[in-house]
Protein backbone atom coordinates (compact mmCIF):
# COMPACT_ATOMS: atom_id res chain seq x y z
CA UNK A 1 0.00 0.00 0.00
CA UNK A 2 1.35 3.66 -0.82
CA UNK A 3 1.39 5.77 2.35
CA UNK A 4 -0.89 8.84 2.29
CA UNK A 5 1.00 12.11 2.02
CA UNK A 6 1.55 14.08 5.45
CA UNK A 7 0.14 17.36 3.98
CA UNK A 8 -2.24 17.52 0.97
CA UNK A 9 -3.47 21.10 -0.39
CA UNK A 10 -5.89 20.45 -3.03
CA UNK A 11 -7.60 23.19 -5.34
CA UNK A 12 -6.60 25.86 -2.20
CA UNK A 13 -7.93 29.17 -3.42
CA UNK A 14 -8.49 32.65 -1.18
CA UNK A 15 -9.78 35.29 -2.37
CA UNK A 16 -9.99 38.57 -0.01
CA UNK A 17 -12.64 41.27 -0.91
CA UNK A 18 -12.34 44.07 -1.87
CA UNK A 19 -14.69 46.80 -0.51
CA UNK A 20 -15.56 50.42 -1.25
CA UNK A 21 -18.39 53.29 -1.56
CA UNK A 22 -20.31 54.42 1.38
CA UNK A 23 -22.29 51.35 2.33
CA UNK A 24 -18.53 49.43 2.07
CA UNK A 25 -20.16 46.68 -0.41
CA UNK A 26 -17.67 44.41 -2.33
CA UNK A 27 -16.06 46.35 -5.56
CA UNK A 28 -13.64 43.57 -5.99
CA UNK A 29 -11.41 40.64 -5.10
CA UNK A 30 -7.79 40.13 -4.02
CA UNK A 31 -7.22 36.49 -5.71
CA UNK A 32 -4.49 36.01 -3.41
CA UNK A 33 -4.30 32.01 -3.95
CA UNK A 34 -5.58 30.53 -7.12
CA UNK A 35 -6.37 26.22 -7.25
CA UNK A 36 -3.24 25.36 -5.63
CA UNK A 37 -2.57 21.35 -5.28
CA UNK A 38 0.64 20.10 -3.79
CA UNK A 39 1.26 17.25 -1.46
CA UNK A 40 3.98 16.43 1.01
CA UNK A 41 5.18 13.50 2.29
CA UNK A 42 6.58 12.21 5.82
CA UNK A 43 9.73 13.40 6.23
CA UNK A 44 10.19 15.48 3.24
CA UNK A 45 11.31 19.17 3.18
CA UNK A 46 9.18 20.81 0.65
CA UNK A 47 9.68 24.07 -0.82
CA UNK A 48 7.33 26.96 -2.35
CA UNK A 49 9.20 30.45 -3.56
CA UNK A 50 7.66 32.91 -5.75
CA UNK A 51 7.92 36.77 -5.68
CA UNK A 52 6.93 39.05 -3.14
CA UNK A 53 3.11 39.13 -3.14
CA UNK A 54 2.39 35.81 -4.94
CA UNK A 55 0.81 34.17 -2.30
CA UNK A 56 2.70 32.21 0.05
CA UNK A 57 2.14 33.63 3.33
CA UNK A 58 -1.49 33.10 2.69
CA UNK A 59 -1.00 29.62 1.39
CA UNK A 60 0.77 29.22 5.23
CA UNK A 61 -2.06 30.51 6.78
CA UNK A 62 -4.38 27.98 5.10
CA UNK A 63 -2.15 25.49 6.04
CA UNK A 64 -1.90 25.65 9.59
CA UNK A 65 -5.32 26.47 10.15
CA UNK A 66 -5.31 31.12 10.41
CA UNK A 67 -7.30 31.27 7.03
CA UNK A 68 -10.34 29.22 5.85
CA UNK A 69 -10.00 28.80 2.17
CA UNK A 70 -12.22 30.45 -0.21
CA UNK A 71 -11.96 26.79 -2.00
CA UNK A 72 -10.50 23.80 -1.73
CA UNK A 73 -9.30 21.66 1.14
CA UNK A 74 -6.31 20.82 3.19
CA UNK A 75 -6.00 17.10 4.57
CA UNK A 76 -3.03 16.52 7.32
CA UNK A 77 -2.57 12.79 7.77
CA UNK A 78 -5.48 11.68 5.52
CA UNK A 79 -8.27 13.63 7.64
CA UNK A 80 -10.06 17.49 6.09
CA UNK A 81 -8.73 19.94 8.44
CA UNK A 82 -9.93 22.94 6.38
CA UNK A 83 -12.83 23.60 8.45
CA UNK A 84 -10.80 23.28 11.68
CA UNK A 85 -9.95 26.95 12.57
CA UNK A 86 -7.83 26.91 15.90
CA UNK A 87 -8.29 23.40 16.22
CA UNK A 88 -6.40 22.75 19.86
CA UNK A 89 -5.66 18.50 18.50
CA UNK A 90 -3.70 20.46 14.94
CA UNK A 91 -2.01 23.10 16.47
CA UNK A 92 -0.06 20.47 18.15
CA UNK A 93 0.60 18.97 15.13
CA UNK A 94 1.65 21.48 13.02
CA UNK A 95 3.59 24.62 13.78
CA UNK A 96 5.05 27.70 11.95
CA UNK A 97 7.87 29.44 12.46
CA UNK A 98 7.48 33.61 11.07
CA UNK A 99 9.13 35.72 9.53
CA UNK A 100 10.65 38.06 11.60
CA UNK A 101 11.59 36.58 14.54
CA UNK A 102 11.56 40.02 16.82
CA UNK A 103 7.87 40.40 16.63
CA UNK A 104 7.03 36.53 16.92
CA UNK A 105 8.63 36.89 20.90
CA UNK A 106 6.95 39.26 23.38
CA UNK A 107 9.83 41.45 24.60
CA UNK A 108 8.32 41.27 28.28
CA UNK A 109 8.97 37.36 28.61
CA UNK A 110 12.08 35.78 28.94
CA UNK A 111 12.97 32.80 26.88
CA UNK A 112 12.36 30.30 28.96
CA UNK A 113 8.86 31.61 29.54
CA UNK A 114 8.45 32.14 25.77
CA UNK A 115 9.35 28.64 25.09
CA UNK A 116 7.41 27.17 27.96
CA UNK A 117 3.99 29.08 25.76
CA UNK A 118 3.17 26.14 23.55
CA UNK A 119 4.11 23.66 26.38
CA UNK A 120 1.48 25.09 28.96
CA UNK A 121 -1.14 25.47 26.61
CA UNK A 122 -0.94 22.32 25.64
CA UNK A 123 -0.91 20.72 29.40
CA UNK A 124 2.77 19.43 29.73
CA UNK A 125 3.36 18.71 32.80
CA UNK A 126 4.19 21.63 35.00
CA UNK A 127 7.43 20.32 36.56
CA UNK A 128 8.89 19.07 33.93
CA UNK A 129 9.16 21.89 31.81
CA UNK A 130 12.39 23.68 32.94
CA UNK A 131 13.88 20.54 31.78
CA UNK A 132 12.04 20.09 27.98
CA UNK A 133 12.98 24.48 27.71
CA UNK A 134 16.94 23.39 28.61
CA UNK A 135 16.84 20.55 26.05
CA UNK A 136 15.06 22.47 23.03
CA UNK A 137 17.50 25.66 23.74
CA UNK A 138 20.33 22.41 23.28
CA UNK A 139 18.73 21.54 19.96
CA UNK A 140 18.81 24.40 18.65
CA UNK A 141 22.30 25.04 19.88
CA UNK A 142 21.36 27.77 22.02
CA UNK A 143 23.29 27.90 25.40
CA UNK A 144 21.42 27.37 28.90
CA UNK A 145 21.46 30.39 30.77
CA UNK A 146 19.75 32.13 27.27
CA UNK A 147 16.79 30.85 29.40
CA UNK A 148 16.99 33.84 31.32
CA UNK A 149 17.65 36.60 28.81
CA UNK A 150 15.29 38.59 27.26
CA UNK A 151 14.35 38.82 23.29
CA UNK A 152 16.18 42.52 23.28
CA UNK A 153 19.33 40.69 24.53
CA UNK A 154 19.64 38.13 21.39
CA UNK A 155 20.57 38.73 17.78
CA UNK A 156 18.93 38.63 15.25
CA UNK A 157 19.95 34.74 14.29
CA UNK A 158 19.04 34.09 18.27
CA UNK A 159 15.67 35.06 18.46
CA UNK A 160 15.13 32.64 15.64
CA UNK A 161 16.99 29.59 17.12
CA UNK A 162 14.22 30.68 20.26
CA UNK A 163 11.08 30.74 17.85
CA UNK A 164 12.50 27.59 16.32
CA UNK A 165 12.72 25.85 19.83
CA UNK A 166 8.86 27.06 20.53
CA UNK A 167 7.74 25.41 16.89
CA UNK A 168 9.72 22.28 18.39
CA UNK A 169 8.21 22.13 22.00
CA UNK A 170 5.09 19.97 21.56
CA UNK A 171 6.82 17.40 19.23
CA UNK A 172 5.08 18.79 15.93
CA UNK A 173 4.66 16.21 12.79
CA UNK A 174 4.97 19.62 10.54
CA UNK A 175 5.94 22.62 10.51
CA UNK A 176 5.62 25.25 8.23
CA UNK A 177 8.81 27.96 7.90
CA UNK A 178 7.17 31.37 6.13
CA UNK A 179 10.54 33.40 4.91
CA UNK A 180 12.05 31.76 8.28
CA UNK A 181 16.12 33.29 7.17
CA UNK A 182 14.78 36.94 5.05
CA UNK A 183 15.33 39.05 8.07
CA UNK A 184 18.69 37.49 8.93
CA UNK A 185 22.09 38.67 7.52
CA UNK A 186 23.29 36.05 4.93
CA UNK A 187 25.85 33.98 7.02
CA UNK A 188 23.02 33.81 9.77
CA UNK A 189 20.71 32.47 7.10
CA UNK A 190 22.72 29.45 6.00
CA UNK A 191 23.24 28.82 9.53
CA UNK A 192 19.88 28.60 10.03
CA UNK A 193 19.21 26.48 7.46
CA UNK A 194 22.14 24.02 8.43
CA UNK A 195 20.37 23.86 11.94
CA UNK A 196 16.81 23.09 10.22
CA UNK A 197 18.23 20.49 8.03
CA UNK A 198 20.05 18.36 11.27
CA UNK A 199 16.60 18.71 12.96
CA UNK A 200 14.95 17.57 9.98
CA UNK A 201 17.41 14.23 10.10
CA UNK A 202 17.59 14.02 13.56
CA UNK A 203 13.77 14.16 14.27
CA UNK A 204 12.01 12.98 10.94
CA UNK A 205 10.50 15.99 10.88
CA UNK A 206 8.15 17.40 7.80
CA UNK A 207 8.92 21.10 6.48
CA UNK A 208 7.24 23.03 4.18
CA UNK A 209 9.72 26.06 3.40
CA UNK A 210 8.49 28.91 2.31
CA UNK A 211 10.93 31.70 0.31
CA UNK A 212 11.69 34.10 -2.28
CA UNK A 213 15.41 33.19 -1.64
CA UNK A 214 15.86 30.23 -4.53
CA UNK A 215 19.66 29.22 -3.95
CA UNK A 216 18.73 28.73 0.38
CA UNK A 217 16.04 26.34 -1.46
CA UNK A 218 17.99 24.69 -3.55
CA UNK A 219 20.04 23.48 -0.62
CA UNK A 220 17.50 22.68 1.86
CA UNK A 221 14.31 21.20 0.16
CA UNK A 222 13.40 17.69 -1.79
CA UNK A 223 10.61 19.11 -4.23
CA UNK A 224 9.61 22.27 -4.60
CA UNK A 225 6.29 24.92 -5.84
CA UNK A 226 7.34 27.87 -8.26
CA UNK A 227 4.67 30.37 -7.33
CA UNK A 228 3.57 33.24 -10.07
CA UNK A 229 0.42 35.20 -9.04
CA UNK A 230 -1.38 32.35 -6.44
CA UNK A 231 -0.75 30.07 -8.72
CA UNK A 232 1.98 26.90 -9.43
CA UNK A 233 3.72 27.51 -12.39
CA UNK A 234 5.86 24.62 -11.79
CA UNK A 235 6.25 21.69 -9.64
CA UNK A 236 9.12 18.87 -9.94
CA UNK A 237 12.17 17.54 -7.70
CA UNK A 238 14.30 19.82 -7.04
CA UNK A 239 16.99 18.74 -8.95
CA UNK A 240 14.72 18.80 -12.02
CA UNK A 241 13.55 21.87 -11.99
CA UNK A 242 17.06 23.49 -11.05
CA UNK A 243 18.55 21.46 -13.29
CA UNK A 244 16.30 21.52 -16.27
CA UNK A 245 13.45 24.53 -15.47
CA UNK A 246 10.13 24.20 -17.96
CA UNK A 247 8.59 26.95 -17.42
CA UNK A 248 9.62 30.53 -18.47
CA UNK A 249 9.45 31.98 -15.07
CA UNK A 250 11.15 29.46 -13.27
CA UNK A 251 13.93 29.92 -15.92
CA UNK A 252 14.25 33.69 -15.21
CA UNK A 253 14.22 33.16 -11.70
CA UNK A 254 16.78 30.61 -11.84
CA UNK A 255 18.74 32.91 -14.32
CA UNK A 256 18.43 35.39 -11.67
CA UNK A 257 20.27 33.85 -8.91
CA UNK A 258 23.63 34.76 -8.30
CA UNK A 259 26.47 31.95 -9.27
CA UNK A 260 29.61 31.88 -7.45
CA UNK A 261 32.17 30.12 -10.54
CA UNK A 262 32.31 30.40 -13.95
CA UNK A 263 31.38 26.79 -14.77
CA UNK A 264 27.93 27.26 -13.11
CA UNK A 265 27.90 30.52 -15.21
CA UNK A 266 28.06 28.77 -18.18
CA UNK A 267 25.58 25.95 -17.10
CA UNK A 268 22.61 29.14 -16.65
CA UNK A 269 19.88 28.77 -19.00
CA UNK A 270 20.02 31.95 -21.05
CA UNK A 271 16.99 33.60 -20.88
CA UNK A 272 16.49 37.57 -20.59
CA UNK A 273 15.62 39.01 -17.60
CA UNK A 274 12.34 39.78 -16.36
CA UNK A 275 10.83 42.77 -17.22
CA UNK A 276 7.89 44.80 -15.54
CA UNK A 277 6.61 44.58 -12.56
CA UNK A 278 4.20 41.33 -10.73
CA UNK A 279 0.72 42.78 -11.67
CA UNK A 280 -1.68 43.11 -8.68
CA UNK A 281 -3.65 40.15 -7.97
CA UNK A 282 -6.92 42.28 -7.81
CA UNK A 283 -6.24 42.31 -11.57
CA UNK A 284 -5.05 38.94 -12.58
CA UNK A 285 -3.82 39.11 -16.41
CA UNK A 286 -6.25 36.89 -18.64
CA UNK A 287 -4.78 33.77 -20.35
CA UNK A 288 -1.73 32.93 -18.96
CA UNK A 289 -1.36 35.20 -16.05
CA UNK A 290 2.65 35.53 -16.87
CA UNK A 291 2.01 36.54 -20.08
CA UNK A 292 2.50 40.11 -20.07
CA UNK A 293 6.31 39.36 -18.83
CA UNK A 294 6.66 36.45 -20.72
CA UNK A 295 9.75 36.55 -23.66
CA UNK A 296 8.17 33.85 -25.60
CA UNK A 297 4.40 34.73 -25.27
CA UNK A 298 2.57 34.08 -28.09
CA UNK A 299 -1.29 33.94 -29.19
CA UNK A 300 -2.90 31.27 -27.05
CA UNK A 301 -0.87 32.55 -23.84
CA UNK A 302 -3.27 35.76 -24.18
CA UNK A 303 -6.60 33.90 -24.06
CA UNK A 304 -6.41 30.22 -22.43
CA UNK A 305 -4.63 29.63 -19.07
CA UNK A 306 -2.95 26.47 -19.70
CA UNK A 307 -3.08 23.23 -17.84
CA UNK A 308 -0.29 21.51 -16.46
CA UNK A 309 1.89 19.41 -18.32
CA UNK A 310 4.46 16.55 -17.58
CA UNK A 311 7.69 17.47 -18.67
CA UNK A 312 9.16 14.42 -16.51
CA UNK A 313 8.64 12.09 -13.52
CA UNK A 314 6.62 14.61 -11.07
CA UNK A 315 8.14 17.29 -12.62
CA UNK A 316 5.27 19.12 -14.75
CA UNK A 317 4.50 23.30 -15.58
CA UNK A 318 1.63 25.44 -16.87
CA UNK A 319 3.26 26.56 -20.79
CA UNK A 320 1.74 26.61 -23.85
CA UNK A 321 4.74 26.19 -25.24
CA UNK A 322 5.52 22.76 -23.38
CA UNK A 323 2.17 21.57 -24.87
CA UNK A 324 2.89 22.43 -28.04
CA UNK A 325 6.23 20.19 -27.55
CA UNK A 326 4.34 17.21 -26.15
CA UNK A 327 2.41 17.64 -29.12
CA UNK A 328 4.90 17.48 -31.71
CA UNK A 329 7.08 14.91 -29.73
CA UNK A 330 3.20 12.83 -29.88
CA UNK A 331 2.86 12.64 -33.57
CA UNK A 332 5.77 13.97 -35.72
CA UNK A 333 7.49 10.26 -36.62
CA UNK A 334 11.12 10.37 -36.28
CA UNK A 335 12.85 9.89 -39.46
CA UNK A 336 15.19 7.25 -39.98
CA UNK A 337 17.93 9.84 -40.43
CA UNK A 338 17.60 11.49 -37.39
CA UNK A 339 16.88 7.59 -35.70
CA UNK A 340 20.48 6.44 -37.19
CA UNK A 341 21.75 9.42 -35.47
CA UNK A 342 20.44 8.60 -32.28
CA UNK A 343 20.90 5.19 -31.78
N1 LIG B 1 -5.75 39.71 5.04
C1 LIG B 1 -5.65 40.18 3.81
N2 LIG B 1 -6.58 41.01 3.28
C2 LIG B 1 -6.47 41.46 2.01
N3 LIG B 1 -5.47 41.16 1.18
C3 LIG B 1 -4.49 40.33 1.64
C4 LIG B 1 -4.53 39.81 2.98
N4 LIG B 1 -3.42 39.02 3.15
C5 LIG B 1 -2.74 39.07 2.00
N5 LIG B 1 -3.37 39.85 1.09
C6 LIG B 1 -2.94 40.11 -0.29
O1 LIG B 1 -2.79 38.85 -0.94
C7 LIG B 1 -1.65 38.87 -1.80
C8 LIG B 1 -0.70 37.75 -1.39
O2 LIG B 1 -0.13 38.09 -0.13
P1 LIG B 1 0.86 37.12 0.66
O3 LIG B 1 0.23 35.78 0.79
O4 LIG B 1 1.24 37.82 1.92
O5 LIG B 1 2.11 37.03 -0.34
P2 LIG B 1 3.65 36.64 -0.05
O6 LIG B 1 3.72 35.99 1.29
O7 LIG B 1 4.02 35.73 -1.19
O8 LIG B 1 4.43 37.92 -0.13
C9 LIG B 1 -1.05 40.27 -1.68
O9 LIG B 1 -1.53 41.04 -2.74
C10 LIG B 1 -1.57 40.77 -0.35
O10 LIG B 1 -1.67 42.17 -0.36
MG1 LIG C 1 4.90 36.43 2.95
Amino acid sequence: MIEAPLLEVSGLTKHFPIRGGIIQQRVGAVRAVNDVSFAIRKGEVFGLAGESGSGKSTIARMVVGLYRPTAGTVHFDGSDVSGLIGGRDYRKQVQMVFQNPGSSLNPRRTIAQSVAVPLIFHDYPKAKIADRVAELLEMVELPRNFAIRYPHELSGGQKQRVAIARALAVEPRLIVLDEPTSALDVSVQAKIIDLLAGLAGELGLTFLFISHDLSLMRNFCSRVGILYLGRLAETGSTIDVFGSPAHPYTQALIGAVPVVSDEEAALKPSIPALSGEIPSPSRIPKGCSFHTRCPFAFEPCRQIDPEFTIVGQGHEARCHLLEERTATAATVPVSPVERSAHP
